[in-house]
């Protein structure tokens, strides 16, 4: 088995998109094109910021933990360097040589296949550059946009627990759906 290779966020690039750590400059564009978004926050833990100064401390921690070796890029599109959203590694497991992917992006930009071609380079570069032997994400039943994301990146369905997660929209408890690829 290759040896696991923390890397940390170094700058990734797909044919629309570049994948690249966060800038304290980022706040207003974060905060204007998915962190006040109800629709992009929907489905997600965090609650929609209230201020641009509440953006700026959310960046500014996770550009701290860069430090530790965390994985967190902001999106960003190559035509006309807007920011659309995130991906990160929400749990880097390098001892059980795995980690699970979360994922957001702003709904205006929604349906273009930006979410596809994130997470498929996020894989990529887990599984063949940091050698990881298995990349997992997962989503509430109530949200299968995502699981669809995750199917057209190549990710197989592999459980589903029953009533794990309350929906914040309906209120209702929803499965967790989860799926994973592996080399
Ligand atoms: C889920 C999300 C990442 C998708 O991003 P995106 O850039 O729109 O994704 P893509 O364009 O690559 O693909 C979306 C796919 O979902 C499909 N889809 C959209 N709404 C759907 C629904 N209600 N049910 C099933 N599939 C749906 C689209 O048709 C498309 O599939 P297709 O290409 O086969 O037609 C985005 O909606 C998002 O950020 N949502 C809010 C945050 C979130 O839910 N994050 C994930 C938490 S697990």
């Amino acid at each position: 088995m290759n040896e696991i290779k923390n890397i940390g966020t170094i700058t990734l690039e797909t044919e629309r998109l570049i994948l690249r750590r966060f800038k304290i400059e980022d706040a207003e564009n974060m905060y204007k094109n998915w962190a006040t978004d109800p629709e992009c926050n929907k489905f997600l833990s965090w609650e929609l910021h209230k201020n641009v100064e509440e953006t700026k401390t959310v960046i500014q921690n996770w550009i701290n933990e860069y430090e530790t070796g965390s994985y967190n890029w902001v999106v960003e599109l190559k035509e006309n360097k807007e920011i659309i959203g995130n991906i990160s590694a929400v749990h880097f497991r390098k001892k059980d040589l795995n980690c699970e992917i979360g994922y957001c992006y702003g709904s205006k930009y929604w349906g273009k296949g930006y979410g596809t071609e994130a997470l498929k380079r996020a894989i990529d570069f887990f599984l063949n550059e940091c050698n990881l032997h298995l990349v997992e994400a997962c989503h509430i039943s109530g949200n299968p946009a995502s699981g669809r994301v995750m199917e057209k990146a190549g990710m197989k369905k592999e459980a589903v627990l029953k009533d794990r997660r309350i929906n914040k929209y309906t209120k209702e408890l929803n499965d967790l759906v989860i799926y994973s690829i592996n080399n």
